[in-house]
């Protein structure tokens, strides 16, 4: 029967991840897969992160199973930080959130459950949107649609089409939107947008579900979840899926979280017990290691303030970078929006040919939609890069 299967090309960012590795130039320079990066060009494990699992080490008494929902110390943890520590959701048990392996783990769940609550339901993703969210989606049976968010000329939200699509959607429909630093573009929503959102998902009866794969890596934890909360507020139901990969720098952990908001404790209740059987039948339970990190960590004051210190850090050194990056392109062009954006993220608005160009003869690598991770720049390759974009610009 396998003799009948065709070899598929690997997913495009994991693709580019293989080929930087395999490129044996001394003075290459990923900018491909977003992954942060310190000053030498290494994506550390947080000091916060060694700490904790040191303690883990020697604490640890058991590794019987958690079961599907995971750790509750962790599911505590990460609603307060998700949603804000004192919000009536959690309160009113009208909000659970669960452990799920990463944010992808989140994402497909939650497409699993959605399709559970209504077997034909449409979710409307931004164009663009990470591209892993249409096979995690898509792949669990839902219909994607799409609504423009980005305007190609200018690299800035599109608002007012975004508004004028989802007018189309029907009541019930899913909107997916990115909570901060929107993938790919690092374009996200004012508040005021979001407000506008929320008045409209309203208005239309529509489902909102925010991914939040990058808390903390925009503008601060509360400041990049602003938007999200606001929403959480006005709405009967909602849904979130979180990752801790980014702002713990939990990578290879596969840490995340799915908040599961709804209009009554009661409804609450059911609701989680289909969401924890659909887990049950796909996984059975998630790993238990990344999050026993992260609740470590949350639980303890003195790892929570040097965690948040370093995240902090990690935040204002992508400001810096994106700030230094649009200056020292300046001489070739508008690139202040580069500044402007926040997260990990920006398009630099060029040719898949002169992406290609980058790469080959200067070793810089992009995606070929020109999507670059600001965060693997750092002050001492910054100058080669620029160089190297302004020559490929001007030729
Ligand atoms: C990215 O967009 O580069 C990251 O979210 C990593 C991934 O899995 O694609």
């Amino acid at each position: 029967m396998f003799e009948t299967l065709r070899p598929l090309p690997q997913d495009p960012i994991l693709q580019l991840m293989q080929t930087f590795r395999d490129d044996p130039r001394p003075d290459k320079v990923d900018l491909g897969i977003g992954v942060y990066k310190d000053d030498a060009g290494n994506t550390p494990i947080m000091t916060a992160v060694q700490d904790a699992e040191r303690r883990l080490l020697e604490g640890e008494t058991t590794k019987s199973y958690v079961g599907p929902a995971g750790s509750a110390g962790f599911n505590n943890a990460m609603a307060e930080l998700i949603l804000g520590s004192n919000n009536p959701l959690i309160r009113d048990r009208r909000a659970s959130v669960i452990q799920t392996p990463g944010g992808c783990g989140a994402l497909r769940m939650a497409a699993e459950f959605l399709r559970l609550c209504k077997p034909d339901i449409k979710v409307w993703v931004s164009t663009p949107t990470w591209a892993n969210h249409l096979p995690l989606l898509g792949g669990a049976g839902l219909t994607i649609r799409e609504y423009p968010y980005l305007n190609p000329k200018t690299l800035q939200v599109d608002f007012g089409a975004m508004l004028e699509t989802l007018e189309q959607a029907d009541p019930g429909d899913v909107v997916l939107l990115h909570g901060c630093c929107h993938n790919p573009s690092g374009a996200d929503l004012s508040l005021a947008q979001w407000q506008d959102i929320t008045g409209l998902i309203q208005r239309k009866g529509l489902l909102p579900f925010v991914d939040m794969a990058y808390q903390g890596l925009g503008e601060g934890l509360d400041a990049d979840a602003a938007g999200l909360r606001h929403l959480a507020g006005e709405v009967p139901e909602m849904l979130v899926a979180a990752s801790c990969s980014k702002n713990f720098g939990l990578y290879r952990e596969r840490t995340g979280a799915l908040a599961l908001i709804s209009a009554t404790a009661t409804v609450n209740a059911a609701a989680t017990s289909q969401l924890l059987s659909v887990i049950r039948s796909h996984y059975s339970m998630p790993p238990a290691h990344g999050a026993a990190i992260v609740e470590t960590i949350l639980g303890d004051d003195g790892l929570r303030s040097a965690w948040q210190k370093e995240l902090n850090g990690m935040c204002q050194r992508i400001l810096h970078l994106r700030h230094a990056f649009a200056d020292s392109l300046s001489s070739v062009g508008d690139f202040s929006f580069i500044a402007r954006q926040r997260g990990m993220f920006s398009f630099l608005g060029v040719s898949p040919e002169q992406v290609g160009q980058l790469r080959k003869e200067h070793g810089i690598y992009m995606l070929d939609s020109s999507r670059l991770n600001v965060a693997g720049l750092n002050d001492l390759v910054l100058p080669q890069v620029a160089a190297s974009i302004r020559e490929v610009l001007v030729q």
